[in-house]
């Protein structure tokens, strides 16, 4: 065992791991350990472009119109609990950050500068450097954890969490010197982000491959929302992985979207789902890869978006006369690890946060900016609950649909809880020789099949031809190499998702099912894995 037991582990260096373990060790004087894959700055988060949606401004924005906006986005399946949390205690985080040092852009006068995104009635996103607002977040709260927390384990793979009488204690972890040895804590929160890897192209970087929502899964914790998988509509269409990111924020500008023949075909500010179907249909429709992102009429590009400006640079195109192609990109994961509004998980000890976690405040597809919002309301909200000696799930927030239901009657819904079908994941016949023995090449495989058959649109038959490679992957033999442990945590993942994408015979939010185009209001509830 490494180190004496800790009060909170942290697995994961994001938004969401690093705003908990600032507020447990400084505020709360905890002795944490923060346990990553990578280094601590390399985290999902730090790629994260647009910005945080916040109201920081004044009339005629308002709280209650960022929870209509986040509601619309959710698709039927938002918890407004949990948004309300959110959108009530997004303001004051994003001071905490301001307070510990981040530097968010600011006008002439001083003021924060607002920018506006798909989905949002006003512009309320913060941002910084430009674009680089993720960095910039990483940044501060890098330098600042570096400074307080009693451990720190980079490069360090967390493989299974260590359940004793019914309460997770630790995990046991693969160290960079090839030993596997035990972490123990009073409490895991799991902030380790989502499964874009899952996907061919994606605009998350290598090691986005959902291990915690894995472990909780094999560990049996509620998992729920994972069949939605939100597509940016706006990666840029160059053969580089992760694809680089073009802001939402530059049709917040003004940019428009144009097809091959240079019409436009959507409302540009609509939230993600709509445009990225939209994209798709009209792909198909003209037989190309891309769409073009048209951002000649943007004054001041190159100040504005500095990064990007770059990027596009590397590529050989110039934002001032080329149109910029583009095509969706596998970005967030809207479910995770079910949670109440503390970050509790369905596990006593274990707790959960950003976009490993399912609070409740994504629904079917998540708005824009909301995500690093999510990481730093609730990441520090799981540490006041351990302080306050909080042992385990209350019904509130996405738990409500867990605990609040009867799993045997899941037609008795209680008033104003989403309800729920409630899944096991059964052992599957499966084929290991239908992929590669090397980790990487199987990777390579399993993405390209959930790129064409559970992507942005999907079918039974598409999904059936899905859940073999799935199954294959999960069944492939494995070493002790985290190339090998990322395979299964991806297949674990991928598995979940086809399976409660074959259930959901509606289209909803980011999931779309061509043979079922119409959403259905009986299957306005959460798949629940348990
Ligand atoms: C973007 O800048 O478009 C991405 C921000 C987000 O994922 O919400």
């Amino acid at each position: 065992m490494v180190d004496a037991e800790l009060d909170l582990l942290v697995l994961g260096s994001g938004v969401a791991g690093l705003s908990a373990a600032v507020r447990a060790a400084d505020t709360h004087k905890m002795r944490v350990g923060v346990l990553t894959k990578g280094e601590l700055p390399q985290a999902t988060t730090r790629w994260a472009q647009g910005g945080v949606a916040a109201v920081l401004g004044g009339d005629p924005d308002s709280t209650d119109l960022h929870l209509a906006d986040t509601l619309k986005a959710g698709a039927g399946l938002c918890d407004a609990e949990a948004v309300r949390v959110l959108v009530d205690e997004g303001p004051a985080r994003v001071n905490d950050l301001i307070t510990l040092g981040a530097i968010f852009d600011r006008d002439s006068r001083g003021e924060l500068e607002l920018a506006r995104e798909g989905g949002h009635t006003l512009a309320r996103i913060v941002h910084a450097g430009g674009s680089a607002t993720g960095a910039e977040v990483e940044r501060a709260l890098v330098e600042a954890v570096q400074l307080t927390a009693a451990a720190l384990h980079e490069h360090a793979f967390a493989l299974e969490l260590i359940v004793e009488a019914g309460r997770c204690r630790g995990v046991t972890a693969l160290f960079p010197d090839g030993t596997i040895q035990e972490v123990r804590a009073r409490n895991v929160l799991v902030t380790t982000g989502g499964a874009g890897q899952l996907y061919a192209v994606t605009t998350n970087p290598l090691e986005a491959t959902g291990d915690g929502i894995a472990m909780a899964l094999r560990a049996g914790v509620a998992v729920a929302d994972i069949e939605f998988i939100q597509f940016h509509p706006t990666a840029l269409s160059v053969d580089s992985m992760p694809r680089p990111l073009l802001t939402e924020a530059l049709r917040g500008h003004g940019a428009l979207l144009r097809d091959t023949n240079g019409e436009r075909f959507v409302d540009e500010l609509q939230p993600r789902d709509v445009v990225s179907r939209a994209e798709t249909w009209r792909m198909q429709e003209l037989g190309t890869d891309h769409v073009f992102l048209d951002a000649t009429g943007l004054e001041d590009f190159d100040q504005r978006f500095p990064n990007i400006a770059a990027e596009l640079t590397r590529a050989g195109l110039d934002p001032a006369k080329d149109w910029l192609p583009v095509a969706p990109a596998a970005h967030y994961t809207c479910g995770g690890i079910v949670t109440d509004l503390q970050g509790a998980s369905s596990l006593p000890g274990l707790w959960a946060a950003g976009e490993a976690s399912c609070s409740g405040v994504h629904g079917a597809n998540r708005l824009a900016s909301n995500s690093l919002l999510e990481g730093m309301v609730f990441g520090p909200r799981a540490v006041e609950a351990i302080e306050a000696g909080v042992s385990g799930p209350e019904a509130s927030g996405a738990m409500r649909t867990v605990l609040g239901m009867d799993p045997d009657r899941p037609d008795t819904v209680p008033a104003g809880v989403i309800g729920g079908r409630f899944v096991h994941l059964d052992p599957v016949e499966a084929d290991p020789s239908l992929l590669p023995e090397d980790p990487a090449k199987a990777r390579l495989v399993l993405q390209r099949e959930l790129t064409d058959n559970a992507g942005v649109l999907r079918d039974a038959a598409r999904l059936d031809a899905a859940a073999v490679v799935v199954a294959a992957a999960l069944a492939a033999p494995r070493a002790d190499t985290v190339a090998d442990y990322e395979l299964r945590n991806l297949a674990t993942v991928g598995r979940a998702v086809v399976d409660a994408a074959r259930r959901r015979e509606e289209s909803r939010g980011a999931h779309t099912r061509d043979d079922f185009p119409a959403t259905d209001p009986a299957q306005a509830h959460r798949t629940v894995f348990v």
